[in-house]
């Protein structure tokens, strides 16, 4: 008898087990590099159904689904009880129509045994009531037990999942929003307020708590406030909310990371402007970005949508992912109108053209009852195409047509704007004006420099800022020292730095910096605002950028020395600002500080956008291109692709700086002519 040789049975071993997983990854589909998907709640459907659904998917190109994020009660229905082969089944039948898969954990969507068995998991509302089960989002994120028993949810899709070939990412939970105000959360606030301020004593002085006798002796004196209070304490709250997120994200990432294939991607869902918590606090530990891109009511609005791309594409620097995006309607709105013919397919292409590299449509089919019938979908209830579902199919032609074009490229941006949740919630807190909104505050000054340069990006105040020849920080209300140094660091290192109006008002505690605005920037500005004015009428403007109006808001700045240029002047109204300076520009080595303290009328605006690009260098990335044309360039080996989108009404011809290949239909051109919502894709000719 041949004695076997243990050496040569472990080496037999690993070939066996090199063949099977080369086996399986064989079996992994071959994907676009622009992923079309959808999200699919196989849970809702016999198994029977679902060769049926994943055809019509396949048929649309559809390349990707996203499962399981509120199947909780259907992958553990009693406590450690986990049934997921039927995930198992969807994920092997998907593949096998080439599709990848995307997996939710379930944590948004705790099921009712748990919280019957764990009330302490169910989260307090503000006024102190508990949340129950039948919605979603009942659970409270700072609870410890909620956290152990959705890390061994996690676990358990991760053990079975992470090397699982068909699986390309991970989402954990569904955006995240609500937060709790139980004792024992109110207790952790406490805590993280002492790692903070380290002493009371400390606290009580950023937080002048001498006013209104606010003072506090011990730390569990220190109440949860919202919306009014001490802008200390409203300040420091969203921060613990947000690192709460962070860590309440922490504990499934890491039990996912550990389980699973480093190819797979962590992310989950954002909602674009949504501050319920910082979401640069939250996105630093996730791979890549991703958000939830709904209308509503109304059409697309390409300045705001395509601003919140760039603020998405700006959470991580690089490309990122729509993971949910409206099927022509929704059903939450006001009104829930339908997105015109035609308007889906541009508002695909305008994703991608911001950086998206996947758009992923909320949801294939209606579940028969729930809470969201209404909701667009691929399907209707009986399974068959609804009629939006052809341009659905055009679409993802074409973004199998373009990937090999758009793989491996990025958006790159001469022009960063600067945005920070400190800045947007102190001025949400303390309005001044009732109509002043932080965000629109941002886009009045997005939408002409989009306009003006055809590439912007969004970045958090912290950014390292060298690589732009122009930084505008409209409404950075709060610049803490660290900040004004990178922003100071950046003037003298040869920048264009931009403040808009409420700029450099607080200090890393929300308080009022000592110095008038903008703080800490003032000595370089060589000016500063004497006082702010709320405006009910608008004030007249004059100056370089035009004859306009200031809206809203207005303030007085002067200026202190002969290198300081006037560029804008209020005219008559309250007689404080009449002929007063109301925007204003120094040089500074090879750098330049600008500080504009009204806010513009569009007009006026735009005539800003103009100089300011000017004066710093940037140039328009493809050159001019009718009005309404939106130009969208991404960057990759081969040179510069255009994604052009046509927002007129009418059809609008854009002329090529030379012969250019139109990629989506294959020929060569010099012109493009769109129709209104056209596309087209454009690159160096081959
Ligand atoms: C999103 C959510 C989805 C679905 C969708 C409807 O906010 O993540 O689950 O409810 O809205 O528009």
């Amino acid at each position: 008898m041949t004695r076997i040789n243990l050496g040569h049975l472990a080496i037999l071993l690993l070939f066996v087990l090199a063949v099977i997983s080369a086996a399986a990854q064989a079996q992994a589909p071959q994907t676009p590099a622009l992923l079309l998907g959808t999200a699919w709640y196989p849970e809702q459907w016999p198994e029977s159904r679902w060769d049926a659904d994943l055809t019509l998917m396949q048929q649309a190109g559809i390349h990707m689904v996203r499962v399981g994020e509120f199947a909780w009660s259907r992958m553990e229905p009693s406590e450690g009880q986990y049934d997921l082969d039927w995930l198992d089944h969807a994920l092997a039948a998907a593949a096998k129509h080439g599709i990848v898969t995307v997996i939710g954990t379930p944590s948004a969507a705790p099921p009712a045994w748990l919280t019957q068995k764990y009330p302490e998991t169910l989260r307090t509302k503000e006024d102190g009531r508990k949340d129950q089960h039948g919605n979603r989002q009942q659970f409270n994120w700072a609870n410890p037990k909620y956290r152990e028993l959705a890390r061994a949810m996690a676990e358990q899709l991760a053990k079975r999942f992470g090397h699982n070939p068909y699986v390309v990412g991970w989402q954990i939970d569904n955006e995240y929003a609500e937060v709790s105000f139980d004792a024992e959360t109110k207790a952790q606030f406490q805590q993280w307020l002492k790692n903070r301020y380290g002493t009371l004593d400390n606290l009580n002085t950023r937080w002048t708590t001498s006013y209104w006798s606010e003072t506090y002796f011990d730390w569990n004196q220190v109440p949860i406030q919202v919306g009014y209070g001490n802008p200390g304490l409203l300040l420091s709250w969203m921060r613990f909310v947000s690192d709460t997120w962070r860590s309440y994200q922490k504990n499934q990432l890491e039990v996912i990371r550990t389980n699973a294939d480093p190819r797979q991607f962590i992310t989950t869902n954002m909602m674009g402007w949504f501050d319920g918590y910082d979401h640069y606090t939250v996105a630093q530990d996730l791979d890549l970005a991703a958000w939830d891109d709904y209308v509503g009511q109304g059409h697309l609005d390409p300045v705001r949508n395509g601003a919140t791309h760039d603020l998405t594409r700006g959470l991580k620097g690089k490309h990122f992912w729509v993971m949910e995006t409206q099927p022509g309607g929704v059903n939450w709105a006001a009104i829930n109108t339908w997105l015109d013919k035609g308007e889906v397919r541009a508002m695909a292409w305008h994703d991608i053209g911001h950086g998206a590299d996947t758009v992923s449509y909320w949801q294939w089919r209606s579940a028969l009852n729930g809470q969201e019938q209404y909701h667009g979908t691929l399907l209707g209830p009986d399974g068959t195409p609804d009629p939006l579902y052809p341009e659905i199919v055009q679409i993802g032609h074409e973004f199998e047509k373009a990937s090999p074009v758009l793989a491996g490229t990025s958006v790159k941006s001469e022009v960063a704007i600067l945005h920070s949740y400190d800045s947007r919630w102190a001025i949400q807190w303390q309005k001044h004006n009732k109509n002043y909104d932080p965000v629109n505050e941002i886009l009045s000054y997005y939408g002409p420099l989009r306009a003006e340069a055809q590439s912007v990006d969004v970045v958090p105040p912290t950014a390292s800022l060298s690589g732009y020849k122009l930084v505008v920080a409209p409404g950075l209300n709060v610049v803490s020292e660290s900040i004004a140094q990178n922003l100071m660091q950046y003037v003298k290192g040869g920048g264009h730095l931009v403040l808009g109006q409420r700029s450099a008002m607080k200090d890393d505690d929300n308080g009022l910096w000592p110095q008038r605005q903008p703080g800490p920037l003032a000595d370089m500005l060589g000016g500063r605002v004497e006082q702010y004015y709320a405006l009910v009428d608008a004030v007249p403007v004059d100056g370089k950028w035009g004859k306009g109006e200031s809206l809203l808001w207005a303030e007085l700045l002067s200026a202190n020395g002969s290198d300081i240029e006037v560029l804008m002047r209020y005219g008559k109204s309250n007689g404080w600002l009449d002929g007063q300076p109301a925007a204003i520009t120094r040089k500074v080595g090879k750098g330049r500080i600008t500080y504009i303290g009204a806010w513009l009328d569009p007009t006026t605006m735009a005539g800003a956008a103009k100089w300011m690009t000017e004066i710093s260098g940037v140039k328009a990335a493809l050159g001019p291109v009718p009005e309404g044309v939106e130009v969208n360039p991404r960057y990759g080996a081969k040179g510069a692709v255009y994604v052009l989108v046509n927002f007129a009404k009418d059809p609008q011809t854009v002329t090529l700086p030379g012969a250019m290949q139109d990629v989506l239909n294959g020929r060569t051109t010099k012109a493009v002519t769109l129709a209104h919502y056209g596309v087209a894709v454009v690159a160096a000719a081959k």
